[in-house]
């Protein structure tokens, strides 16, 4: 029996959970400057939502968490946000009311995988889904917006990385060059790469055991695969990336975790001194047939989504710092546990004025509630001793400029709430 956390999990405890806060914060702000609205979907899903007959990555075949219920229903934990989304915007009828949704997301995932710095088995992601209509534009204002996620939390070291799979056509064709490329190779590529070579050479391109087997090394290029219509249409995403002035790298090997993508894929990845193995910090692309796959209209979006932890450790790697340290407004203290009543009004009527006020409810003497208030690094200290509360005063000081002043407690809110406001 253990009651110790399960392996690849991890707690938020109260030192770091404003960190947390102040991410998620920041990046709700972000998706809704870009017009992006908040969708929550539930963490199970159907099994079929996600294991679906085209679908043959890693990621999904061997990393999901499967289980029945008890009516025998399938069901799989979300390894990822795309795909229950999706299903959610089929099944909700979302397309119908306009031609493009564009929708956000925060929440966790699971994946059964090997923990180590920067990848767990539940872990936190936030991401958005464009999703009803097919234009280059679309594509290229979604990777703005990516960029602008690690630009505006002020991250430095950081990489774009772009590359194409083309639609159909040119996937197909790239298959087919990549089959009769690899073919050769067979015997001396790894069994897994070996069964991939079948059912998706593409995957031998983001295999970690052959990433330096010369035949991974001289693959072809899926430009030099894409029909007239997926050329175009990359050319266009990264011409406008370049009028504004988005940095990238082309990455002809980026072939993202997934098999939905089609057209546009990208990585955003940290180049951080230090920063250890699990450097892509997030990721995303075109899927041009998810949608119809799933049951819905034939109609493509565009994604991605960042791994919260990934860039909580790149924060700390940067020293960047989000979190709002401000500490309390007031810390209410008393000198006899008598007077308790008359503080818990004080700070009732200050908290009802919007004010962050705590006060002591452990018997602590004068001193050490001063310590305390230092602790919560509160602005001003009220303080009601025997003759505040006879003569119905409140001492009030100002922590900051040491100064103190007595102020008759029937106008002592007022009083706060201005200071408070107009510092
Ligand atoms: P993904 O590349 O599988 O894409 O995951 C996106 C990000 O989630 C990764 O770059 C990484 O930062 C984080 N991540 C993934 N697995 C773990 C893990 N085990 N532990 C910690 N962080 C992890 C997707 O999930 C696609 N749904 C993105 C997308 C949206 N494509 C189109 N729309």
């Amino acid at each position: 029996m253990s009651y110790a956390k399960v392996k690849g999990t991890y707690d938020v405890l109260p030192s770091e959970t404003k960190k947390w806060q102040a991410l998620e914060k920041h990046i709700r702000l972000l998706f809704e400057k870009y017009n992006y609205q908040e969708i929550r979907t539930p963490l199970i899903e159907h099994s079929e939502v996600f294991h679906r007959s085209n679908e043959h990555s890693d990621m999904v075949t061997k990393e999901t968490y499967n289980f029945t219920d008890r009516s025998g229903r399938a069901l799989t934990l979300r390894p990822e946000g795309t795909a229950g989304v999706v299903r959610s915007f089929i099944e909700n009828k979302l397309y119908a009311s306009q031609a493009l949704e564009k929708l956000y997301y925060v929440g966790p995932n699971f994946r059964y995988e090997r923990p180590q710095k920067g990848r767990f088995r539940q872990f936190m992601q936030f991401g958005i889904e464009a999703l009803g209509t097919s234009s280059p534009y679309i594509d290229a204002e979604v990777i703005m917006l990516a960029y602008d996620v690690i630009k505006s939390l002020g991250l430095k070291g950081v990489k774009v990385k772009i590359n194409s799979l083309g639609n159909n056509e040119s996937k197909h064709n790239y298959y087919q060059a990549l089959k009769a490329h690899f073919e050769p190779h067979k015997s001396t590529l790894c069994s897994d790469c070996q069964a991939r070579l079948e059912k998706n050479p593409l995957r031998i391109l983001d295999c970690k055991i052959d990433k330096n087997h010369e035949a991974v090394l001289s693959a072809p290029n899926p430009f030099d695969f894409l029909s007239a219509y997926s050329e175009n249409y990359i050319k266009t995403v990264l011409s406008t990336l370049n009028e504004v002035k988005i940095p990238y790298v082309l990455a002809p090997k980026l072939v993202r975790g997934l098999d939905y993508y089609s057209e546009t894929v990208f990585e955003i990845e940290a180049d951080i001194d230090g920063f250890g193995a699990q450097n892509v910090l997030g990721g995303g692309g075109r899927y041009e047939s998810l949608v119809a796959e799933l049951g819905g209209p034939s109609m493509g979006g565009i994604g991605f989504a960042f791994g919260m932890e990934r860039l909580l450790l790149a924060l700390e790697a940067e020293d960047v710092d989000l979190v709002d340290d401000s500490g309390l407004d007031a810390y209410v203290i008393i000198f006899n546990q008598s007077d308790m009543p008359d503080a818990l009004v004080l700070v009732h009527e200050l908290r009802n004025e919007g004010l962050r006020v705590d006060l002591d409810f452990t018997e602590k003497n004068f001193k050490a509630q001063l310590k305390q208030s230092l602790k919560e690094k509160s602005m001003y200290l009220l303080i009601l001793g025997e003759n505040e509360i006879k003569n119905h005063m409140v001492t009030v000081k100002n922590t900051k400029t040491e100064t103190q002043e007595l102020i008759p407690r029937r106008i002592v809110v007022r009083k706060i709430k201005e200071y408070v406001y107009h510092e």
